[in-house]
């Protein structure tokens, strides 16, 4: 369904754009008015929050939900030209990806969409995204725009759903990076609306840390887990470390989240070294407390029910490789084409976050022995050199991407 109601006992919801809309706020009763007066592109423009992770995004969004539907006034008219302004801007069916995030009014999180795929905190994910099971529902909560759950696309899982409660950051992972997944706009501090034992992998990438209701999260994890399942949880901010955001956790106060399954908690340093350097994951190692405590940019956490699941797996690129559908040049490098050849040269970052591993991964600069950067070019290049291809994909100077990025 693109628009339209969902009704049950506990009430009525908007579907506005196939993201089903489960907030208990104050833009609840609006917008299904809306709908039920035919208004779905009104619908759109109000459910549409200013999509920022700062304490300025999180401001407007809450002062727009309360002015929105107490009628007139200033108030009321700054709260429109705000949701106008990122409805001109998020259904423009012309732009890229890169081009939509740019022209929102933050260049830090502009910039942390555009190069997600190049930032540290991410690089776990290319590991961890290989535990997805294939032939099962796939949970990604707190998906954000979907760098993630694009990946755990490429894993073909029976159905994917993401999960998140701001509403544009859902729009724009249907609009560019996963447009056949399902889409719940929700408040993981309250109970999720799955049924129990329904998801073979409940992902979650840089998120738990961000919510207040860990409890009951973790505890609604594993009431929707089959039993043959995995709950994956890439980028955990440790509360030991003197990198720190949200309200993150120590190793100890993570592990007791998921008491009742096996699990494993991995330094994050350890993840991506294995990664590039081995192309392994490796869940069969154990770290010591102080090992964990240690862990300057945070953890990694895979839980299950079955012990099996935490053990060693190898291959990792290889995997990547098969599943490697559209190539392109990774957005943090620029270009210059040189005849027969093109240099890439990676850019700084206002915001760049944790040092990137001391490995050979996502180098500053690069000679590539190609006329051109693009998919095409590239598709030419993993054909006739997969050695060269399989070396820039294990650099990350080349990466999967979605259709209409930049
Ligand atoms: C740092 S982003 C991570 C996005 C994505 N998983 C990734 O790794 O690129 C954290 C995400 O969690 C979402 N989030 C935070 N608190 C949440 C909550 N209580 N309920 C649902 N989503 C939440 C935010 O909206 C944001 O999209």
């Amino acid at each position: 369904m693109l628009f339209g109601i969902v009704r049950s006992e506990a009430g009525e919801f908007p579907v506005i754009d196939g993201i089903t809309r489960l907030l208990i706020d104050e833009l609840r009763a609006p917008l299904v008015d809306l709908l039920r007066r035919g208004r779905p592109r009104d619908a759109l423009k109000v459910a549409l929050d200013v999509p920022f992770y700062d304490r300025g995004g999180s401001a407007i969004n809450f002062a727009t939900r309360l002015v929105y539907p107490r009628g007139a006034g200033v108030a009321r008219w700054c709260a429109d030209r705000v949701k106008r302004h990122v409805y001109r801007i998020l259904t423009d069916s012309t732009a890229s990806f890169t081009d939509t995030v740019r022209r929102l009014w933050s260049p830090r999180w502009a910039e942390w969409q555009i190069n997600r795929f190049a930032m540290p905190t991410f690089l776990p994910q290319f590991a961890l995204a290989t535990l997805t099971m294939s032939d099962s529902p796939v949970l990604d909560f707190g998906s954000g725009v979907g760098h993630g759950t694009f990946l755990l696309s490429r894993e073909s899982p029976s159905r994917l759903v993401c999960a998140d409660y701001s509403f544009s950051s859902l729009y724009l992972a249907r609009k560019y990076f996963v447009p056949d997944a399902e889409f719940v706009c929700l408040d993981g501090d309250f109970p999720l609306p799955f049924a129990s034992g329904y998801f073979g992998t409940v992902y979650s990438s840089d998120t738990l840390h961000c919510l207040d209701s860990k409890v009951l999260l973790a505890n609604e994890f594993k009431r929707v887990l089959q039993s043959s399942g995995r709950i994956v949880l890439p980028h955990l901010h440790n509360a030991k470390s003197s990198v720190r955001f949200g309200k993150s956790l120590s190793a100890r106060g993570y592990a007791s989240l998921f008491e009742g399954l096996r699990h494993r908690i991995v330094p994050e340093e350890e993840v991506v070294r294995d990664l590039v350097d081995h192309g392994v994951l490796d869940l069969d190692r154990t770290y010591a407390a102080a090992a964990l405590d240690k862990a300057v940019n945070g953890f990694c956490l895979v839980a299950a029910y079955d012990a099996g699941v935490l053990r060693r797996y190898t291959g990792l690129w290889e995997h990547r490789l098969s599943r490697l559908q559209a190539p392109m040049l990774n957005p943090i490098y620029e270009v210059k084409r040189n005849g027969k050849e093109c240099a890439v040269t990676r850019r700084r970052l206002l915001n760049p976050g944790p040092a990137l591993p001391d490995t050979d991964v996502l180098p500053d600069s690069a000679v590539i022995p190609l006329e051109d950067m693009n998919g095409q070019a590239l598709r030419r290049l993993a054909a006739a050199d997969p050695v060269c291809y399989g070396e820039l994909v294990r650099k990350l100077i080349v990466v999967d991407g979605p259709a209409r990025f930049g």
